[in-house]
């Protein structure tokens, strides 16, 4: 029987820092697979890469808010005879606004989609990523340090992120799998308009291209760094914050993200 073919496998791939993060990968050799919901977005992607020379990486067209996605996607690659190496899960949205003015099945699917999906691929493929002692590489957020008044589920789903990728860190090291929590500052994709993010939101010096935070995460990964915080002035911005009381800094979020 033919030994089955190692891939990486990235959620969120038919936009923004997904995309972004496919190029680096693929750039580096690998085959891919890329999820999302959009086939035209995917496949264009797909023609992309391929007509740069990489292999034609396989597209998986889901809502990974199904219950059964996946599921679907471990069926798929079985039947394709393909094997995460690399598990992205970078596929997640935001919201903006008070939690209690928000959409209730908007912010429940917020928690599906950022926090259950991603633990239930973790999950899945985690004997896979030890077997060809491969990666992990979880899209947290500079929001994964503080609470985010104003955008308080996403800043809950994303501490998630950060805390079982650090955790999985230690766990999956002796099996040879390098997992990483990335995170990063603001970059101008589709995530902002998804989120109702107002213009002004963030200061514009601080915003990142998705292409720097795709190479910084896959090199961190790579490198089996724990963390990445991508940008010298969000490193500093963060350590920053740690370092104050915790009621100074939820005040000074408060305020920052009132509506003006
Ligand atoms: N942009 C930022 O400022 C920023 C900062 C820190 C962290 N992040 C994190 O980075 C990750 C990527 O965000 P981004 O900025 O690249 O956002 P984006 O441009 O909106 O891309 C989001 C990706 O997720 C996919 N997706 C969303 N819902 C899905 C679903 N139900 N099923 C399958 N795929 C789904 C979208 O594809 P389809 O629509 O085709 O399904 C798209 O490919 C997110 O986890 C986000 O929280 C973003």
């Amino acid at each position: 029987m033919a030994s089955a073919k190692p891939v990486a496998v990235i959620t969120g791939a038919s936009a923004g820092i997904g995309a972004a993060l496919a190029h680096v990968f693929a750039d580096h050799g690998h085959a891919l697979v890329l999820v999302a919901r959009r086939a035209p977005q995917l496949k264009a992607l797909a023609d992309l890469i391929e007509e740069r020379g990489r292999a034609r990486p396989t597209v998986i067209v889901i809502d990974l808010s199904r219950p059964d996605a996946a599921a679907r996607i471990e069926e798929e690659l079985r039947e394709s005879g393909l094997e995460p190496q690399y598990l992205v899960n970078n596929a997640g949205f935001g919201l903006v606004g008070d939690f209690a003015g928000l959409d209730r099945a908007d912010q429940l699917a917020m928690i599906d989609l950022n926090v259950r999906v991603l633990t239930e691929l973790s999950l899945r493929f985690a004997a896979s990523l030890a077997q060809h002692r491969g990666g992990m590489l979880n899209v947290a957020s500079v929001a994964s340090f503080l609470p985010g008044p104003g955008m308080a589920v996403y800043h809950a789903t994303k501490a998630y992120v950060l805390s079982f990728s650090e955790a999985l860190h230690c766990e999956m090291q002796s099996q040879g799998v390098r997992v990483t929590a990335l995170c990063p500052g603001p970059v101008v994709t589709e995530f902002q308009a998804r989120a109702r993010m107002p213009d002004g939101y963030f200061p514009r010096f601080l915003a990142r291209a998705a292409e720097r935070v795709a190479r910084e995460g896959y090199e961190g990964m790579m490198r089996g760094q724990r963390v990445v915080v991508p940008g010298s002035t969000i490193k500093i911005a963060v350590s920053l914050l740690r370092l104050l009381p915790r009621g100074l800094v939820l005040w000074m979020l408060r305020t920052a993200a009132r509506p003006r």
